[in-house]
Order: C-alpha cells, then sequence, then structure tokens
C-alpha cells in the first residue's frame, strides 16, 4: 500500500523532495530494527490545523531511543519546529498523520549500538482519516504474546518491537475477525498490536497496568484524564482474558485509532452487540477535544496556522 505522501519530508535537518530522501542499503536499522518512531495526528477543524499532544510525542520520541543509546542529534525545540514546519511547508490543510523517526544509519553490522552510532532523523505526513470503522469492530485473542520488559522494552517505540504487532495482526486476520488483543506473558490483557485496550465493567473503566507489557499510550493517557474529569472511575489493573467476555463495553484507543469500539470479541457480542454508553461518550469527548471544541483541553492541541 502506497502512502500519498506529501511533497516535502524533512530529512536530518533539511525540506527535502519526498524522492531525494534516501538511504544506503547498509543502513542499520534495515537489518535490525533499530529505528524509533511517533505516530502523531493533526486535525484540521475547518479554521486552523491542531496537533494533538505534540510535547508528549516528542518527549517519548527522545525517550524511546534512550532505552538502546540510540541518538537523537537533534533538541525537542527543533525536533517540535520540524513537525510543524512540515505541515506548513506542504500547506496541509487537511486532517493528516505525522510520521516522526530516527534510525542507526551507516553502521556495518556492527550489534554494539553507541550514542556515536550515526543516525537520521525524518518526518513525513500523508493525509489520514478513520483506521477503523467507527461503529465497532471485532477482535480476537491471538496466541502470540506480547513480548515483556523479560525480552525488550516495552515502552521503547521501536520498530523491531512491531514484528509482534504484525504477526498478532496475521493470525487476527486469518481467524476472520478486525483487530487482534495480544496476552502479556502471565496471560493477563495487554493490548492490540497499535493500541491500548479498555472495558467498562459496572460503570468502572479498567485499563491493563504497564505491568502487562503495555505501551504508555498517549491516547490512553488523555482517555484516563478525560474520565477522571467526568467523575468516571478508571483502574489500572491486571485484566484476566476471561473479563473480557462478560465486559460491558471495549474500546481501543490509539492515535491512529482514536476511540475504536469493539462490538465482538472472540464471536462473543459485547453488551448489546454495539458501541456502549462509556464508549460512546468518550468517542464525542475525544473528537470534540482534537477539534478545538473544548477549552478545557485546549492546551493539548500545537496551531499549525
Ligand atoms: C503497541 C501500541 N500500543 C498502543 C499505542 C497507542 O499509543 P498512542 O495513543 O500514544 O498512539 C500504539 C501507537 O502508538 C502502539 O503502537
Amino acid at each position: 500500500m502506497k502512502l500519498p505522501l506529501s511533497k516535502y519530508v524533512w530529512f536530518d535537518g533539511k525540506y527535502v523532495l519526498v524522492e531525494k530522501a534516501n538511504v544506503p542499503i547498509t543502513t542499520h536499522a534495515i537489518h535490525y530494527g533499530t529505528s524509533v518512531f511517533e505516530g502523531i495526528r493533526a486535525y484540521w477543524n475547518g479554521e486552523n490545523l491542531y496537533i494533538f499532544r505534540l510535547d508528549e510525542h516528542v518527549k517519548r520520541f527522545r525517550r524511546s531511543g534512550q532505552f538502546y543509546n540510540i541518538s537523537l542529534n537533534f533538541s525537542d525545540n527543533k525536533i517540535t519546529d520540524a513537525i510543524i514546519g512540515i505541515c506548513k511547508k506542504n500547506k496541509i490543510k487537511k486532517s493528516c498523520y505525522i510520521r516522526p523517526f530516527y534510525f542507526v544509519g551507516d553502521y556495518g553490522i556492527n550489534l554494539h549500538v553507541t550514542e556515536k552510532a550515526p543516525t537520521n532523523v525524518a518526518i513525513f505526513t500523508f493525509p489520514f482519516g478513520d483506521l477503523f470503522n467507527k461503529n465497532g469492530i471485532t477482535a480476537g485473542v491471538v496466541s502470540w504474546k506480547k513480548f515483556s520488559d523479560m525480552s525488550t522494552p516495552p515502552q521503547a517505540k521501536m520498530g523491531g518491537n512491531y514484528l509482534n504487532s504484525i504477526i498478532a495482526t496475521q493470525e487476527a486476520k486469518r481467524n476472520g475477525v478486525d483487530e487482534a488483543i495480544l496476552l502479556d506473558h502471565n496471560g493477563n490483557v495487554s493490548e492490540a498490536p497499535g493500541e491500548n485496550i479498555f472495558i467498562v465493567r459496572e460503570g468502572q473503566l479498567l485499563t491493563p497496568a504497564l505491568t502487562s507489557s503495555a505501551l504508555e499510550g498517549i491516547t490512553r493517557d488523555a482517555i484516563i484524564k478525560i474520565a477522571k474529569d467526568l467523575d468516571i472511575d478508571v483502574i489500572e489493573r491486571d485484566i484476566a482474558r476471561s473479563e473480557l467476555i462478560i465486559s460491558d463495553e471495549i474500546f481501543l484507543t490509539g492515535t491512529a485509532a482514536e476511540v475504536t469500539p469493539v462490538i465482538e470479541i472472540d464471536s462473543k457480542k459485547i453488551g448489546k452487540g454495539k458501541p456502549g454508553d462509556i464508549t460512546m461518550k468518550m468517542m464525542q469527548e475525544y473528537t470534540d477535544i482534537v477539534m478545538n471544541k473544548n477549552n478545557d483541553y485546549s492546551h493539548w492541541l500545537t496551531k499549525v496556522y
């Protein structure tokens, strides 16, 4: 699937035409997955383009590489300016996805990656609508387990980590469902291949703790804060696989997925088999916030123009 990339990308400090941003075949990241990435959304509300939680994304961007001593040789301010700048340079006036990434460059076959290993940084963007059907998707628990802190840090958003997501997605698709749910190393619920998971039971919102190898998602954090502001109890704890089936509601959260209802899991209907009240409330709040219709959360938005 070829992305409709914008004309200009940001590459190692400069805006260049997308076809001019190339790397050698000896690039370390191609061989070993030594890349760090973020996924960010910007929303066009008819008047301006708003980047959602830019500071949090830039912070996680740098932190991911630190787990592996992979250097990001540009300041947070420079990366922030480049993310805003790539939207401006391409005169984007549509909701879009922004992908900043950095990776170990030409470093031979050396597995001893240090701060001195050469890295490249790039940012591209493309128009983006819904990832999933917002009326609800089907999901199924897959046999592959989420990798844990016993092998590689789940909080580092590394390219190589996503092989786990890819094999889980392949199994889900083979099983005829829209999305995979991965269990952690103890058999409790972890997350989906690119989304965090929330369940609703008796009016309370539950989500796996980070000890279940779930990524500390920025949308997850937003939903926790929004729910608390609405006086909905939020509990981070182990969630047993069987609790999924007896949930009143389930939804997934992520930059790409936003808030996506899950209406069926392992061929069993969740609740009434349609998005539940709390899920719908979260979807509505989230949409209002990203479209700058809720002043209480306008500090989460960075205006582009
Ligand atoms: C494995 C995984 N979990 C959860 C998420 C959701 O994180 P966020 O809300 O920060 O996009 C993502 C997406 O980045 C992801 O890749």
